[in-house]
């Protein structure tokens, strides 16, 4: 028996696997959403013979895929992707995204952009008005990362948003180690007036490699809910 945010989950995953037609190049998404994606494309093999190939977003998911007998290859294999599904941590009413909350964003992003479609599976609680509420996360080089903190908090101050704090993110005592060997700064920001210009700023800040922040890369969002229902958003 699933649970009531489960539930959601998984609707919005299965109707989104539903999208995936034989023959075709995927991105699988990282997180408890797109796990359930995943288990559902396995269902789809098994139970409809549909054949596609994945292209994993991280460590977790090409080893839950693999487990499931889904063909992982790299993305350089694959070289371009029909679609890509993966879940999100807040998405607003232009589909834009924050997403890394489970540290995968840049193999997500890298993989979202070399795709004609991505589609967002997310229970109905990630939707906002405006992005922020959610830690952004950042993902930044081992080397010196305290002046990479720095300068991102320096950044903070001319753009248009509520909070500035950061908090390097821990795995127990440890700093968190992303599948590149990288750290993940969370930017607690609160509310993000403009989305795109941060999402370009952030970049160039020395150290940095990536940011959360999603910006005209959803095609789709599939909106799941407790009691069973789906809702999509284009
Ligand atoms: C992974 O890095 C994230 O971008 C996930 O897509 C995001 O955190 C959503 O995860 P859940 O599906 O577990 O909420």
């Amino acid at each position: 028996e699933l649970s009531p945010i489960d539930r959601a989950k998984f609707v919005a995953a299965k109707q989104a696997a539903g999208f995936v037609e034989d023959g075709m190049k995927v991105g699988l998404g990282t997180g408890s959403t797109a796990a359930w994606l995943v288990r559902c494309l396995a269902e789809r093999m098994e139970e409809e013979g549909i054949r596609f190939r994945g292209v994993p977003t991280s460590t977790r998911t090409a080893d839950l895929a693999r487990e499931l007998g889904i063909e992982v290859i790299s993305l350089d294999e694959a070289k371009w992707l029909d679609l890509t599904i993966d879940g999100a941590d807040e998405f607003d009413k232009d589909l834009n995204l924050i997403k890394g909350g489970g540290g995968a964003l840049l193999q997500e992003k890298i993989v979202a952009t070399a795709s004609d479609q991505m589609v967002v599976i997310a229970d109905a609680a990630k939707e906002v008005q405006t992005l922020g509420n959610f830690p952004l996360p950042i993902e930044v080089i081992p080397f010196g990362w305290q002046t990479s903190q720095s300068l991102v908090e320096e950044t903070l101050v001319s753009m248009d948003v509520m909070g500035r704090k950061s908090t390097l993110r821990m795995n127990g005592a440890k700093p968190f180690v992303t599948d590149e060997g990288n750290h993940i700064l969370d930017l607690h920001l609160g509310r993000i007036g403009n989305a795109r210009q941060l999402a370009l700023v952030l970049n160039q800040i020395p150290g940095v490699v990536e940011n959360g922040l999603f910006i005209d890369i959803c095609d789709r969002v599939v909106i799941g809910f407790a009691d069973g229902k789906v809702e999509t958003r284009d």
